[in-house]
């Protein structure tokens, strides 16, 4: 690994004692799914599947899949998210396999073929290269296997805030090769009250280098779906919905602020 996914390593390591206190772990104990509508409708039916989970945190996705009747890997470079995620499955006794590396790595760690490689929320921002994420993607995709992704989508991280209830552009959009480093004490985005003390650095991506970067690995793109709508509180005027999306009031079927894409291998 390199210095910034070092940095970012002990990043998510110190966040996951702060999201297992705050990511509803009791509602997941008690049979809870934190799978949304969206989601669920998305990627179909996964009874039976073989699903890798790429950036699967301390799997609670994971498992909720497992619970939708897949048959589950999850891959996280976090230890300490690895370490939780396998103590999850034994004590609801749910069958999943957890995998402690770097997806980058993963071809070392992991010798199979999956029905539905999976991803979500949160995740493109952290990986240095998506060219390289696209061809392990297809690797571990089998003929006729699919890829879905639920993420943020790019434009929301060029807003600094809204001021006054308007959004204002201060980053770009477009990659740039070195990362930005965070260190500015922006409260965690599950727990407000915490501030993480380990800085880290993300990349942005375009969309279209998210769509390019797939069909470069030669993966054939179903759909892509945009929202104005996202999974977390992601500028501090958003408000939520009843069904727990958040959105700006002002800026409703104005502007994407997530995406999903499905695509597979033929
Ligand atoms: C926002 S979380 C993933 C979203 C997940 N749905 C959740 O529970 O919030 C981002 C995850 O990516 C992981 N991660 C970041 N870079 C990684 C890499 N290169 N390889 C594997 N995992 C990585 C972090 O450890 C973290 O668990």
């Amino acid at each position: 690994m390199n210095k910034y996914e070092d940095t970012n390593r002990r990043f998510w390591d110190e966040l996951t004692e702060v999201h297992i206190k705050s990511y509803g772990v009791l509602g997941f104990k008690s049979g809870k799914s934190t799978l949304d509508s969206i989601q669920l409708e998305e990627v179909c039916s996964v009874k039976g599947k073989s699903l890798l989970h790429l950036q699967c945190h301390f799997g609670l996705d994971t498992l909720s899949w497992a619970r939708e009747g897949a048959i589950v890997t999850g891959v996280d470079f976090s230890e300490k998210s690895i370490k939780y995620a396998n103590q999850l499955k034994e004590e609801l006794n749910i069958d999943a396999r957890f995998i402690y590396c770097s997806i980058f790595d993963l071809k070392s760690h992991l010798d199979k073929k999956f029905d539905i490689v999976y991803t979500s929320q949160g995740v493109l921002c952290w990986l240095k290269d998506l060219e390289e994420w696209a061809k392990i993607i297809y690797h571990f995709l089998k003929p006729g296997g699919i890829f879905y992704i639920m993420d943020g989508h790019p434009i929301i991280h060029t807003f600094d805030d809204l001021k006054k209830g308007e959004l204002e552009i201060r980053y770009n959009y477009f990659h740039k090769k070195e990362p930005t480093k965070w260190d500015d004490g922006t409260p965690d985005y599950s727990d407000v009250s915490y501030i993480t003390e380990n800085p880290s650095y993300e990349w942005q991506w375009s969309l279209s280098d998210i769509i390019n970067s797939l069909i470069k690995a030669d993966l054939r793109i179903e759909f892509i779906h945009e929202f104005d709508k996202i999974f977390y509180k992601a500028l501090t005027f958003m408000k939520q919905d009843e069904d727990g999306w958040w959105y700006l009031p002002d800026y409703r079927n104005k502007i994407p602020l997530m995406f999903t894409l499905k695509a597979f291998r033929s």
